[in-house]
């Protein structure tokens, strides 16, 4: 992916800013599992979840890759007086330190990569959570690909089950809940279901193909 790709990055302002700020249903309902102190949020777009932590508390760090997303989230955390701190930066380059975090979030980010960048991140955040940490990760299922295949007509199969879309420059990979399970094989399973969501904040309510998962930090 080219996040720099400026037509892909303002396409996808257009569609972020059309969401509003609920936090993922999962960390809602698992929220409490979570123990306090600092919080990444991983691609934010408009931090919904960075923000839902922030106002239960933690201290939250997140990242995007979007200047737009970076100062809109800052500036809303400084008119809440929460503890946020929004970098701009590829997820792929950001340092996260290590054993530092009670949860990371990467919500509809994951998709955007290779096997190869998409093994570093997962060891990336595994060394990130503190003991007992928590991963929260909603990524689309193999399942969505059909609708998505009936919408971009061009592309290309670069890897099983990724995509290389050639208008926005960049890959588009889809999950199997096996993946997920194998990825993330050091954690203990906390959470792990595949469904289809409907998102009724469209008019036409939009259904996308969704694996959620909450995974925990043991040692
Ligand atoms: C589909 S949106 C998801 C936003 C948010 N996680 C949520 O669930 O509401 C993807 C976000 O990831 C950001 N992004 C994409 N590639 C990135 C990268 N390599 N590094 C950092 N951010 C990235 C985009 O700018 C966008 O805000």
């Amino acid at each position: 992916m080219t996040p720099q790709n400026k037509s892909w990055v303002e396409e996808y302002q257009n569609v972020v800013a059309k969401w509003e700020l609920e936090p993922d249903w999962a960390l809602i309902k698992y929220h409490q599992l979570i123990s306090q102190g600092p919080v990444l949020d991983l691609g934010m777009g408009n931090g919904r979840n960075a923000l839902f932590f922030a106002k239960l508390g933690h201290d939250v760090d997140c990242v995007d890759v979007s200047k737009t997303w970076v100062k809109k989230c800052q500036n809303r955390a400084k008119d809440e007086n929460l503890r946020l701190t929004a970098y701009r930066a590829d997820i792929r380059s950001f340092k996260i330190p290590k054993r530092y975090y009670s949860l990371i979030i990467a919500s509809k980010i994951l998709q955007f990569f290779i096997k190869s960048d998409i093994e570093v991140l997962v060891e990336k955040m595994y060394h990130g959570l503190a003991r007992r940490g928590v991963l929260y990760l909603r990524v689309f299922s193999i399942e969505e690909f059909e609708y998505y295949l009936k919408h971009k007509k061009e592309i290309t199969l670069v890897e099983p089950n990724t995509y290389y879309v050639p208008k926005y420059q960049l890959y588009y990979h889809f999950y199997t809940k096996e993946e997920i399970l194998s990825l993330f094989s050091k954690l203990r399973i906390i959470h792990c279901v595949e469904g289809l969501e409907s998102d009724l904040r469209f008019k036409k309510p939009r259904k996308q193909w969704v694996i959620d998962f909450l995974g925990q930090r043991i040692r």
